[in-house]
């Protein structure tokens, strides 16, 4: 097609509910939801129906919709300095790496801010690869970590079904999930970095346990090769701890993480240990709006809210709760961490899903066709959970 005809090519129709042509890429499966507003953990439709969100915008809004401080420290910044490149020293910008390496408690010297999850993990294994001077990369089995070329090529299944690219940047393996024995065979003195979900979110909410990452660990530091935990999913307190590497003891050499971290205002950040960021040289790393002031405002605002609405409690007590209550109707079991929930169903989780959602209850699917996953705001309350209980009830099993 030349610039001529796709000019004059009509508008493709309206949606249903909305009078807008689409011109967006169609790459997207849709929900059948129109949504036109929200708060707290409540979507407003079109058409006039309220529904619980229990998916969080896939993980992303952790403080739900509309929080006033959040709106506040975002608005205040855009009146007082919207953008500035990261060539110019500005302290929310300082002030925010401070806040993030303070809350996750963990023994971080450096914060490399940038603007999504793919992102992030790219420069994670840049930094893995100039620092051990190899080329290999081990991976999870059922691992998620982005579409960019290097982090969809330690996506499991990504080469086979959606990859797009030519050929891989580079030598990638997979560890079968919790097997230990699995991963001196894969993780060798050839390689350069393991990178692991601690607790895998798009493989179907699957926690990978503390024995299995120590293992990882021990086996990495024998052979030479930098730990990742790629926390985009479930970092920022969505497991009831800062981060998984907390909740497992365990410490890897770098952290990414993203979604929850910006509650919707879009970025990510990669943390470093002192001995990663000892690595770190002059023009290593870049990026134009990764570190964006406003970007920065709104992470300061996420781990103020977390902490002084203490909201890692919150995520544990209704997590606890979602686990006690909601192993009914079509639910066998459950999987996962903190609010980064697995529920075994014991029909197509699709179908669950479905039935749900024609109660008003928007949930998660995820690779796993039996796992309905639960990715919801970290300001769920008990009233909520019960909701989703009845609705379980009610679908039957
Ligand atoms: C664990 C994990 N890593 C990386 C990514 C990619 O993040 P992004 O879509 O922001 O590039 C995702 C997205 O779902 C994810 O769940």
């Amino acid at each position: 097609m030349n610039a001529q005809s796709a000019l004059t090519t009509s508008p493709p129709a309206a949606s249903d509910t909305s009078a807008v042509p689409d011109y967006l890429a169609p790459v997207f499966a849709q929900y059948p939801l129109d949504v036109v507003a929200a708060s707290g953990v409540w979507l407003d439709t079109r058409d006039g129906r309220r529904v619980l969100d229990l998916y969080g915008g896939h993980a992303v809004a952790a403080l739900g919709y509309g929080h006033p401080a959040w709106i506040e420290a975002i608005a205040r910044q855009a009146r007082t300095l919207s953008f500035q490149t990261n060539a110019v020293q500005l302290e929310v910008r300082l002030r925010a790496a401070e806040r993030l390496v303070r809350f996750s408690g963990l023994d971080i010297a450096r914060v490399f801010f940038v603007n999504s999850g793919a992102e992030a993990n790219e420069n994670a294994l840049k930094m893995a690869f100039t620092i051990t001077g190899r080329t290999q990369v081990a991976a999870i089995e059922h691992s998620f970590h982005g579409r960019t070329a290097g982090a969809a090529a330690i996506t499991w299944g990504a080469a086979g079904k959606w990859y797009g690219f030519p050929r891989l940047p580079f030598d990638v393996s997979f560890i079968p999930r919790r097997d230990a024995n699995a991963i001196a065979a894969q993780v060798t003195s050839a390689t350069a970095a393991v990178i692991v979900e601690p607790v895998q979110g798009v493989g179907g909410a699957f926690d990978m346990g503390a024995p299995f990452l120590r293992a990882l660990r021990e086996r990495c530091d024998a052979v030479g090769a930098l730990l990742i935990f790629d926390e985009v999913q479930c970092g920022m307190g969505r497991v009831g701890e800062p981060f998984a590497a907390r909740l497992y003891g365990v410490l890897p050499d770098m952290i990414t993480t993203a979604k929850a971290l910006g509650n919707g205002f879009p970025c990510a950040a990669l943390l470093m240990t002192p001995a990663v960021a000892h690595a770190l040289r002059l023009e290593a790393l870049g990026t134009t709006f990764g570190g964006g002031p406003m970007a920065c405002a709104a992470i300061e605002a996420v781990i103020d809210a977390i902490e002084s609405e203490h909201l890692l409690e919150r995520v544990r007590s209704t997590a606890a709760q979602i686990r006690s209550r909601c192993i009914v109707g079509p639910v066998l079991a459950h999987q996962g961490a903190g609010l980064l929930v697995g529920l075994r169903t014991a029909r197509p989780a699709k179908e669950v899903h479905a039935a749900l959602l024609a109660r008003g209850i928007l949930a998660g699917s995820s690779a796993d066709p039996s796992i309905l996953r639960l990715l919801p705001p970290f300001i769920l309350e008990s009233g909520h959970v019960e909701l989703l209980r009845e609705a379980l009830l009610d679908i039957g099993g």
